[in-house]
């Protein structure tokens, strides 16, 4: 049987070697050439198009090349009985920490406003909190989430996490549920999110519960786009109630020439960089869900589509 491979262009001239060096001898496809459809048996893709993957008759597990799945599970005719498996690379979960601890102590130090000020050639001190006083909230507390909220622990920063279900994170204050929503909002000074994108967290970030954060509140989205309710956002920075706001992932990526985030004063546009698979290291996490799924053992990283993450 045949793995296919569909990834982007370069991504797939990374991908290459490393599959043919790691798993020498099997058939591999590389989309767009696919050969007999029904020779695929296991399919390693990262944002396939809709119809891809229901168009594989003998298609019995999918590899997501990245954390989320939403891109794949979206396609109305993807196929909900086969196993899905996402990617959890160590080197993925260190870079996206770098970014989150990066940008949150750029919004603590108060970068924006001191680069406005340097434009203006503007000498001007402002008050400046410890991190020891300074909130932060991270929503989704799970693999990326409580790796950059315990480096940001590390670096003194008073975090809490906020997840699905409850956690037990040594020196973390954790919330869960709808329950636990409105307290984490409510003491967070910078709100970070790593949530997935799912039919519960579609739009949580709105004018409701932007308005529970603490006047003059930050965010960072990071997770996926469609979390965020943009004009809900836009209002939110006009009236003051937040200050700034850090995006690497928007509803339309690439994020269009016109839109208003591209030239806004407190609006930090990063092109969903936050962290991009590595396939050198990322091949290791693929190997093992392509044993397990052959040796008929449990799929360590299979998400649970009810869940949609
Ligand atoms: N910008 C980038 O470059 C980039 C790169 C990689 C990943 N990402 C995004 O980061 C996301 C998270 O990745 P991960 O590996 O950390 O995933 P993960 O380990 O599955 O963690 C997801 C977290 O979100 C929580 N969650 C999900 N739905 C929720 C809800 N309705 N209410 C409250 N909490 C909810 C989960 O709660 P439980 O713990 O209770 O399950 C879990 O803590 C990915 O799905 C992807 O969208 C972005």
């Amino acid at each position: 049987m045949a793995i296919l491979v569909r990834a982007g262009a370069k991504a797939l001239d990374s991908w290459r070697p490393l599959l043919e060096t790691a798993l020498p001898g099997r058939d591999f496809r590389f989309f767009p050439e696919l050969g007999d459809p029904a020779a695929i048996d296991i399919a390693l893709v990262w944002q396939p198009e809709p119809g891809l993957l229901s168009g594989l008759p003998k298609l019995e597990l999918i590899v997501c090349l990245g954390a989320g799945v939403d891109a794949i599970i979206r396609d109305p005719s993807f196929p909900r009985h086969l196993p899905v498996v996402r990617l959890v690379d160590p080197y993925m979960t260190a870079a996206m920490s770098e970014y989150v601890v990066f940008q949150v102590l750029c919004l603590h130090r108060q970068g924006l406003v001191y680069s406005a000020q340097q434009r203006r050639s503007e000498w001007r001190e402002h008050p400046q909190k410890n991190a020891g006083e300074r909130p932060v909230g991270i929503l989704g507390f799970g693999t990326l989430g409580q790796d950059a909220g315990k480096k940001l622990k590390a670096l003194g920063f008073d975090v809490a996490g906020w997840s699905r279900s409850a956690k037990n994170v040594p020196c973390i204050p954790t919330y869960a549920g709808a329950a636990g929503l409105d307290a984490i909002l409510a003491r967070s000074e910078i709100l970070v999110s790593l949530l997935p994108l799912t039919r519960d967290t579609d739009g949580l970030l709105n004018a409701r519960t932007l308005a529970r954060l603490p006047r003059g509140a930050a965010i960072v989205n990071v997770g996926r786009g469609g979390t965020l309710i943009e004009a809900d956002l836009l209002a939110a920075l006009d009236s003051g109630q937040l200050s700034a706001a850090v995006l690497d992932v928007f509803h339309t990526e690439p994020l269009p020439p016109d839109h208003p985030f591209w030239r806004h004063p407190r609006i930090v546009v990063t092109p969903h960089i936050a962290a991009d698979t590595h396939p050198a290291t990322a091949i290791a996490a693929v190997v093992e869900a392509i044993r397990e799924f052959e040796a008929g053992l449990p799929l360590t990283n299979r998400i649970d589509l009810d869940r949609g993450y």
